[in-house]
């Protein structure tokens, strides 16, 4: 697709993987990363934005399994105008089915002469050799004027022109640093429409930044300027104060299609399922009150507005909480639920386990029955979701008892298996998670600080699941592991545990070089 007016498809390039795991503290472990891409391939979208992967050897094997996973999505590397950036992206990308090099420069003055130290004229050279080198691999090839919306307009053109001309097949018009309005984007857009004399053979892009609060509003604005690629991310992740949300995208074309007659392959009924894998992953919270998929996006509470909705639903929704995945919480596994009802179920829910996943997410998930009257489908996707990130850990938890209340010390006695071996320590501490942290270093000795730690309920009632992220960081590398049981006690063991593992994983690996990230 090379015209923007030839259709009304809307491309959805989805970037968490990439700038939205640049947001502070949102790594993502390999295993994370790919549940991620499985779950936006299946979704429909159209383009996965993998890694950076000259960044570090994380990256770039993020972006190689990523490639091999994929099945629909063109899965895509980005890479900074040199060429080692670019053999890198592209030997991360052998395996795709449909791999694209993302190639970027900064353009704006203020990166040209601060950031690169570069005359524009030696930039708009960068611009030509860097496509072409790219399209020597591959005939997918994107290119980035970073800080779009503060270059200068006849610089902006002439690179864009000189990016087509090399054979740049999508031309990105990032706002980098979250600037633009919506009405100022829509005239960038058709500016670049107007004056670019080869711009009909290159698919234009958005990539806006939230610094304002008006990426989604941006990028939508160049979609009716013409643009046909949208650049976002699950939940709005990303530098700063993120991206572009990929489901506040999504549904504002669907809802309001009458002013935005645009469509795009993305299956909506997902986007439920992969907010809460994002931030799970992330142990980034979403906001309560956040469109879409916040707690409270299609929750009512105030009587007029009861009964609104009890009368009709369309009095206070504008969207069905179904067409987004979310369905009311149903009661229909049980302790005496059985292995195929147990599998249709994590079927219906997006789950396919390899059967040793799946006979330790069944004998969890009977453990759990015992111990819990109602078991919710959230439950279950928190007991898969640990499950499913526990298969190849080192340190594994074995028993814990804790000894809380106000009488004090509290107490904690944990065994834990290392390695194959049982190991258990009895230690003290300033609480009861104070003292099972304790007694979890006091076998595994660690210098890790612990930025992060956070409970939450999965499902409601005093026997809810509590679901803990903890945050380690050690010598600037960063791991979240988290874990759900009715015990929070067990729940943050288990998920500082977790982060142990990774932590351990992360440890083994070596980091070529420091990098400046766009
Ligand atoms: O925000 C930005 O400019 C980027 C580019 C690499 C596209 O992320
Ligand atoms: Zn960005």
């Amino acid at each position: 697709m090379t015209s923007q007016d030839s259709n009304d498809h809307v491309f959805i390039f989805d970037t968490t993987l990439r700038d939205g795991e640049q947001s502070p503290g949102a790594s993502m472990t390999l295993s994370e990363k790919i549940q991620v891409a499985e779950v936006l391939d299946d979704m429909g979208v159209d383009i996965i934005e993998a890694g950076f992967p000259i960044a570090s050897d994380g990256d770039f094997e993020a972006v190689r399994e990523v490639a091999k996973a994929a099945r629909q999505a063109v899965v895509c590397g980005l890479a900074r105008a040199g060429n080692k950036d670019i053999d890198r992206a592209a030997e991360a990308l052998k395996y795709a089915k449909r791999p694209r090099i993302h190639t970027f420069i900064s353009t704006s003055p203020v990166h040209m002469k601060h950031k690169l130290q570069m005359e524009p004229d030696d930039v708009r050279e960068a611009v030509s050799a860097s496509v072409a080198r790219a399209r020597k691999y591959t005939d997918d090839v994107e290119w980035s004027p970073e800080d779009a919306t503060r270059t200068e307009h006849d610089f902006l053109c002439a690179c864009i022109e000189t990016a087509i001309k090399a054979g740049a097949t999508t031309i990105n018009v990032p706002d980098t640093v979250g600037y633009t309005m919506p009405e100022e984007f829509f005239e960038l857009i058709t500016m670049i429409r107007g004056k670019v004399p080869n711009i009909d053979k290159a698919v234009i892009s958005t990539h806006c930044h939230n610094d304002l609060g008006l990426a989604v509003a941006n990028s939508l604005a160049g979609v009716r300027a013409g643009a046909r690629q949208i650049e976002c991310t699950i939940n709005g992740l990303g530098e700063r104060a993120g991206n572009a949300a990929l489901e506040e995208i999504v549904m504002a074309i669907r809802t309001r299609n009458d002013l935005l007659p645009y469509e795009s392959t993305i299956d909506a009924s997902m986007i439920t399922r992969a907010s809460k894998l994002v931030s799970a992953v992330t142990a980034f919270p979403v906001q309560y009150n956040k469109a879409i998929v916040g707690k409270n996006a299609f929750a009512h509470e105030s009587g007029i507005h009861q009964d609104g909705m009890l009368k009709n639903v369309e009095t206070y929704e504008i969207m069905t909480p179904e067409s987004v995945g979310l369905k009311e919480s149903s009661l229909v596994m049980g302790k005496h639920s059985g292995r195929h009802a147990f599998r249709e179920k994590l079927k219906s829910m997006g789950y396919e386990l390899g059967d040793n996943a799946f006979q330790d997410a069944f004998r969890s998930f009977k453990a759990l029955a015992d111990r819990k009257k109602n078991v919710f489908d959230e439950d279950i996707e928190a007991l898969v979701d640990s499950e499913v990130a526990t298969v190849d850990d080192r340190i594994k938890m074995v028993a814990l008892t804790v000894i809380a209340g106000t009488g004090g010390p509290q107490k904690a006695t944990i065994t834990l298996d290392v390695d194959g071996r049982h190991e258990t320590r009895e230690c003290t501490g300033d609480g009861p998670v104070d003292a099972t942290f304790n007694a979890i270093k006091a076998i595994v000795p660690h210098e890790a600080s612990l930025p992060l730690y956070q409970v939450s309920a999965v499902t409601e009632g005093t026997d809810a699941q509590a679901e803990v992220s903890v945050r380690l960081e050690e010598n600037g590398k960063t791991v979240t592991g988290r874990a759900a049981d009715t015990d929070t006690m067990a729940a943050s063991a288990r998920a500082y545990v977790s982060a142990l593992n990774k932590l351990m994983v992360k440890r083994e690996k070596t980091v070529p070089e420091s990098m400046v990230t766009p």
